[in-house]
């Protein structure tokens, strides 16, 4: 079939027609995710969306499989990952081909299982510090939970990757990063985006909340560039010690300082608002269930007493992790993914032409009363382990799936493990109001206003 044909067929797979783009782009901006509910409510599993480009929203988890894993090859990040690049440029989450496969190679040691042991020491002593700060203003207290997570999470993933104490910088980074989230969404999402050189208020306000990220990472790179060559053995130091194949030249040659730039900010990014936001929703439906609140203190009363949690815990802080798998299912941190066809395919029995975007949301496949029974029910005993294997294969994937994978899942989720199991185990969270908690899906999913909570220190019994 050519082309022309594939085209041909696009148009008669269900959706609103193109007259109603200006209408879709509207109401896409306004709340993308009922929007999408809405769609597929509609028009069935696999759905046209008229939004300026062409592209399919699917719902199946046997479709999501099909072009995360079993079809991988004919799929690349689309539209929406080329205009992240102007915050991310090319780092391993924007890359495409033999560029990201040189750069995961090259990213991988960093994040091998030997590791784990070192870096749950880092986030378990930046929790600690985290709650004695809390202390020194009384037994109980409110505080936005989200912005705490944030800044614990970022203090994380800078020691654990760069060996770098961001304490000082997290306030900073944590308001230009809300700012930044919602103008790289809008520039996203724009039929055609202003060029970001161009002044106009927003490119203005674009660029300023840039700049404030930009010298973070540029100072962590520069205090690690040592005339002596000694560059550590973190993720860092891989970084600045390695030397790569580039298309088209002969020679292996250092990363450009652009490079390092690009996946210095790729993990910072991608390594921290996605673990606050998963912890701060887990806080907010533990709150809302203060049965699986009790279960869940108990389980860290009984396999730690008093004692600090260590990285040997967490195979037994097993319901800990159950909490986190199921908050993540319905609050996913990154709430939907994109990919975009290299050659005519067919999906769902639709024929889909090449330069084809499929957008695949977790928040509407993890929400399917069709592979999960009572969907809206906090429920973390869907992830007991014997559970696990007769889950509909796709239709649980916060972390995405195939080869391009989180590469930061194993990291994530023994962060989520021990952060929860230490917080509990401390202190009571409760957050406020928890019934009128704005979702905010920009590019990932987080509370709008944040998250206000009284947090309560234990009597030690
Ligand atoms: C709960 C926490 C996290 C969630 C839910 C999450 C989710 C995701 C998802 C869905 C993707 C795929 C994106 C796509 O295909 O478009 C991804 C990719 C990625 N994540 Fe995570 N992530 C988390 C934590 C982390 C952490 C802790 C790190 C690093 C320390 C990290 C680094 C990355 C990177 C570098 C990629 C791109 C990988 C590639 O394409 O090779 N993430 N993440």
């Amino acid at each position: 079939m050519n082309s022309h044909s594939a085209a041909a067929t696009h148009k008669s797979i269900p959706g609103p027609s193109v007259w109603q783009t200006p209408f879709c782009l509207s109401a896409f901006r306004n709340d993308p995710i009922g929007f999408l509910q809405d769609l597929h409510q509609r028009y069935g599993d696999t759905v046209r969306i008229p939004l300026g480009l062409p592209l399919l929203s699917v719902r199946h988890p046997d479709s999501v499989r099909y072009v995360l894993q079993e079809h991988h090859k004919n799929y690349d990040k689309g539209q929406d990952y080329e205009r992240l690049e102007v915050v991310l440029g090319k780092g391993l989450l924007t890359a495409n081909g033999a560029e990201w496969r040189r750069h995961r190679k090259l990213a991988q040691p960093a994040f091998h299982k030997q590791r784990l042991p070192g870096f749950a020491s880092i986030m378990l002593r930046r929790t600690a510090q985290r709650m004695d700060d809390w202390h020194r203003h009384g037994s109980t207290m409110q505080l936005d939970i989200h912005a705490e997570l944030m800044a614990l999470t970022l203090e994380i993933v800078g020691e654990s990757l760069f060996s770098s104490d961001l304490s000082s910088q997290t306030e900073e980074v944590g308001l230009s990063l809300g700012e930044l989230l919602r103008l790289t969404n809008e520039y996203i999402n724009a039929l055609v985006p202003t060029p970001l050189w161009f002044p106009t208020p927003f490119t203005i306000k674009f660029r300023r909340e840039l700049a404030v990220l930009d010298r973070v990472v540029k100072k962590l790179i520069e205090a690690r560039m040592s005339p002596e060559g000694d560059t550590g053995s973190d993720l860092l130091g891989m970084l600045l010690s390695a030397h790569l194949h580039t298309e088209g030249s002969e020679r292996e040659q250092p990363l450009s300082v652009e490079e390092i730039r690009d996946e210095v900010m790729t993990l910072l990014l991608a390594g921290h608002e996605t673990t606050a936001n998963a912890l701060s929703f887990a806080f907010m439906l533990l709150t809302q269930h203060r049965d699986i609140a009790d279960k869940l203190y108990a389980e860290t009363i009984s396999v730690l007493g008093n004692r600090a949690p260590t990285f040997e815990d967490l195979p037994q802080l097993r319901y800990a992790k159950q909490v986190a798998e199921e908050a993540m299912r319905l609050y996913p941190p990154v709430w939907a993914i994109g990919r975009r066809a290299i050659a005519q395919d067919v999906i769902d029995g639709h024929t889909i032409a090449p330069g084809t975007h499929i957008l695949m949301s977790q928040f509407l496949v993890q929400r399917d009363a069709r592979f999960f029974a009572d969907p809206l029910r906090f429920d973390p005993e869907r992830f007991a382990p014997d559970l696990a294997s007769k889950r509909h294969h796709g239709a649980y994937f916060p972390f995405a799936a195939g080869p391009r994978q989180c590469i930061g899942m194993g990291f994530a989720i023994m962060e989520l493990q021990l952060v929860l199991s230490a917080l509990i185990q401390k202190v009571e969270i409760t957050v406020l109001a928890p019934e009128r908690i704005e979702l905010e899906p920009l590019i990932t999913l987080r509370p709008k206003h944040g998250m206000r909570a009284q947090v309560r220190f234990r009597q030690l019994s």
